[in-house]
């Protein structure tokens, strides 16, 4: 048989997180199963507290599991180290945090820039505008993090993540800080990255216009996921 079947980008097999802290043992997430395949657009909703983030952070390779079997682009993260995870994300694996994790004492164009400098990708300065002028940026990029307001500094975040091209686009809340016309437009960006780089896109939201927009939308509860309409 030729490779006709489709190929799954992440993939998650029973995979549990379990923290103890001073005030005794949490399971944030229990023997979660998931899969999802290239060019395929997931939203995840659900309660705060629910898990979402914590299984985004897991699914990426920036946070380990407990138990189960991670798998991104094909290889499973959860055998390697943290320079491992770092080297198997490089330019393939995109990441919106909820609260951006922009660097500081770097301007919005320098923040976009760094991840395809490290990657040695050609045309970086290039990539890097053009990431800003299509969030709307382009005014903005000689100021630092703390001289943008939280939806110019999610643009920045996005912006960051989508310069690459990567083959898979975790986002957790992408737009979250934006008004209606502006998130939107992040909307159609996202999906954009997907019908033109074919790239995956697992998106934690509770944006209606966005989770409609996705292909599956899967409800998270109590640290489980069910399937949704
Ligand atoms: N490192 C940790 N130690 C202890 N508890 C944690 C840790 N990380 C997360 N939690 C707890 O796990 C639960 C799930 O957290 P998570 O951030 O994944 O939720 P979420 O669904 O993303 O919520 P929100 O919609 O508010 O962002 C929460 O009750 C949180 O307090
Ligand atoms: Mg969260």
């Amino acid at each position: 048989m030729s490779g006709q079947r489709p190929r799954a980008v992440s993939k998650a097999v029973a995979v549990g997180k379990h923290v103890t802290g001073p005030a005794g043992g949490l399971t944030i997430l229990e023997r979660l199963d998931l899969e999802i395949q290239a060019g395929e657009a997931v939203a995840i909703l659900g309660a705060s507290g629910s898990g979402k983030s914590t299984l985004l952070g897991l699914l990426a390779g920036l946070d380990s599991a407990t138990s189960g079997e991670v798998w991104l682009c094909g290889q499973r993260v959860d055998d390697l180290d943290e320079d491992g995870r770092a080297a198997l994300r490089s330019g393939r694996v995109g990441f919106v945090f909820q609260n951006f994790q922009l660097l500081p004492t770097l301007t919005a164009r320098e923040n976009v820039l760094l991840p395809l400098e490290l990657t040695g990708t050609r045309d970086a300065a290039r990539r890097a505008d053009d990431a800003l002028d299509r969030v709307g940026l382009t005014p903005r990029a000689r100021h630092y993090p703390r001289q943008l307001s939280g939806g110019e500094q999610q643009r920045v975040a996005i912006a960051r993540a989508y310069a690459p091209r990567p083959e898979v686009l975790f986002a957790d809340e992408p737009t979250g800080n934006l008004d209606q016309v502006t998130g939107e437009h992040i909307i159609d960006l996202l999906l954009n990255l997907r019908s033109d780089a074919g790239a995956a896109l697992v998106l934690v939201t509770h944006d209606p216009r966005l989770a409609e927009r996705c292909d599956r939308r899967l409800h998270m509860s109590s640290g489980h996921l069910e399937q949704g309409s």
